[in-house]
């Protein structure tokens, strides 16, 4: 009963197999060879526009590079107090915006508003040469509690970040989860709705380890190829990276596995919800579901053998709040077999 974190979970076979197709051959690297330029390519027809696409490992470095092009190093980037450049990621936006101030927001669901917004601006007023400068604006999609924005709510946070001279930076290391949640394309999700770029995650979702930064709006490309090589994220045999992408995509795989773990998650929620003393903390919209429930039901939990976070922290307290993520790889078993911990 494995329910920490969906990167617990393999690789795919079809992306394993994808990798190996693309073993074959002597090709230049650094994202000069043509398994790359295929992948651009089917990024472009995803988003149906002109993208820059540029690889990562990890999702942190992807936002990390991706803000650094956004905001002046005085600058201030509006977060979610509860978003994952903001939590954890060991100052990595600080370290490549070289000094950039995130900006902390309160929201309900793990989500920004504009009035939110709003007020955390009202500390960063333009032109004050004693304060930082608004500097950009990031949300996540889905949120660090599963949740998601609507279109029309990045739409406005967009605009309103627009309105105030900030781009927006969306989080998507649970894109593929968001996108089959709101069930709209991938372009409605992001440039349509005002997202200037976008940290592209696959790892979560069935890669190995394949991250990427989606430019929309080619004004902030600049010189991010340089940032890139400079902080170690360009591949020499970048052709596996992208190969990756190139599985994860064929037959619309991404889609299938994210409808997969959301499903799993929804299942899950459904059960809990039938039992006394579990309380839903949060919607649950994507593939993770965040339950409060008494210290000795989790304590019941752990001892039958369930592995999860326990997101509140404090042990001492009486009603803990936990997370549960279901993985593509997630079984219908498991969560049957957790559902029947619950009920005890
Ligand atoms: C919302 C979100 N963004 C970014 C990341 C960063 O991913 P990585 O661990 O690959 O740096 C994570 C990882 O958990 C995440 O949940």
């Amino acid at each position: 009963m494995f329910f920490i974190s969906d990167t617990m979970a393999g690789a795919a076979p079809e992306i394993l197999k994808a990798v190996e197709a693309v073993n074959d051959g002597l090709f230049l690297g650094y994202e000069g060879d043509p398994v790359c330029e295929e992948m651009k390519a089917q990024f472009a027809k995803i988003f149906e526009t002109e993208v820059s696409v540029f690889l990562v490992a990890t999702g942190t470095a992807s936002n990390a590079l991706a803000l650094s092009v956004m905001t002046p190093p005085y600058g201030a980037v509006f977060a979610h107090e509860g978003a994952h450049i903001n939590v954890d990621e060991c100052g990595a936006p600080e370290f490549y915006t070289q000094g950039t101030k995130l900006a902390a927001i309160k929201g309900a669901n793990g989500k920004l508003t504009c009035e939110g917004v709003r007020a955390a601006l009202t500390n960063f007023p333009k032109g004050v040469v004693h304060r930082m400068q608004p500097g950009g604006l990031s949300l996540s999609q889905a949120t660090e509690l599963g949740t998601i924005y609507t279109v029309d709510e990045i739409n406005a946070l967009s605009e309103f970040a627009q309105s105030h001279g900030m781009a927006t930076h969306m989080d998507g290391a649970r894109f593929a989860n968001a996108l089959v949640a709101l069930g709209c394309s991938p372009a409605e999700m992001t440039w349509r709705a005002g997202v200037d770029v976008l940290s592209f995650g696959a790892t979560k979702n069935g890669a190995l380890m394949a991250e990427a930064v989606v430019f929309f709006n080619q004004d902030l490309v600049g010189d991010f190829a340089y940032r890139q090589k400079r902080g170690g994220h360009l591949f020499s045999k970048s052709r596996f990276s992208a190969g990756q992408f190139l599985g994860y995509f064929k037959d619309d795989l991404w889609l299938k596995l994210a409808r997969r773990s959301n499903d799993l998650a929804g299942r899950l929620e459904a059960g809990l919800m039938e039992l006394p003393g579990y309380e839903l903390a949060c919607p649950v919209q994507t593939n993770q579901v965040f339950v409060t429930m008494s210290r000795e039901l989790v304590l019941r939990w752990q001892e039958a053998g369930a592995q999860f976070y326990i997101w509140s922290g404090d042990p001492a307290q009486e009603r803990q709040l936990v997370r549960l993520v279901c993985s593509w790889k997630t079984t219908d078993e498991q969560v049957d077999q957790l559902l029947e911990v619950a009920r005890g």
